[in-house]
């Protein structure tokens, strides 16, 4: 297959996988099929982000708030998660794909802990699309992490209080070392951040769209691309710029 080729690609794609229930409940089908489909939506998207350039695509996979869904769906989608990187880590490598992960590592469970922890650590020399997951990820909570961090150095007196600027507080985000996202994209047709990236978005551009992510296929990323091909970014100058440009 011909590979698409677009103007300006993103080098950071975070995506909001939203709509699973609402697509199974369409069909009659319990949540947890929407989730299942979910993730082939998953494989064509990594795919899909890898041929096209994309240098980072970050999907949130698990909220540090969504522990407050019944307990089989929870269950359910850590399941998925697992089955995941058991079965397509393998796959991920062929593709030069590496792994990482954001979120609150310190209340996992150790099964799937290890199994995240292994995920990056046999990627870690893959140098195509680092898929970033996000898993047990809240950013408010990202944030206060990150804060707890520095005031810890200033209390030791290993930092001043007044030398804290967005650079290092970048440094303590689990994100440290990614570049911001160029593009958030949320489907389902729900417009809204949910705690998701709240720093890293300060100049990110937004797509929703309408359909459930279980139908999100190569197309409608494709087309996401093309309209931000065709936005201009001005990081609060008056003419358009790359982030690189600018230094975010
Ligand atoms: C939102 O749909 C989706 C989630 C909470 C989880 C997304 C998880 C997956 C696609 C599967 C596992 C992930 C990976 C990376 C393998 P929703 O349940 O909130 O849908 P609704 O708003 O229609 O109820």
């Amino acid at each position: 297959m011909s590979e698409r080729t677009f103007l300006t690609v993103p080098e950071h794609v975070a995506i909001i996988m939203d709509g699973n229930g609402r697509w199974a409940k369409q069909r009659g089908l319990p949540r947890t099929m929407g989730h299942r489909k979910g993730v082939d939506a998953v494989r064509e998207t990594v795919r899909a982000a890898g041929d096209a350039g994309i240098k980072y695509l970050t999907l949130f996979a698990f909220s540090s708030e969504n522990w407050r869904r019944p307990e089989t769906e929870v269950s359910d989608l850590l399941g998925l998660l697992k089955a995941f990187i058991r079965r397509d880590l393998a796959e991920l490598h062929r593709q030069n794909v590496r792994v990482k992960v954001i979120g609150d590592r310190l209340s996992l469970k150790s099964d799937i802990l290890d199994l995240l922890v292994d995920a990056e650590e046999r990627t870690k020399s893959n140098t195509a699309l680092t898929l970033v997951i996000a898993f047990n990820y809240g950013s408010r909570d990202e944030i206060a992490r990150a804060m707890t961090s520095l005031a810890r150095d200033v209390e030791a007196g290993r930092l001043r209080a007044q030398d804290i600027s967005p650079a290092l507080i970048n440094a303590r985000l689990d994100t440290a070392g990614i570049p911001d996202p160029d593009l958030i994209i949320r489907t389902s047709g729900e417009e809204r951040l949910s705690n998701f990236l709240l720093w890293q978005a300060a100049y990110s551009e937004f797509i929703f769209v309408p359909e459930y992510w279980p139908d999100f296929s190569r197309e409608i990323f494709h087309s996401a691309l093309e309209t931000f091909a065709s936005r201009d970014r001005r990081f609060g100058g008056l003419v358009a710029q790359t982030a690189a440009a600018v230094g975010t």
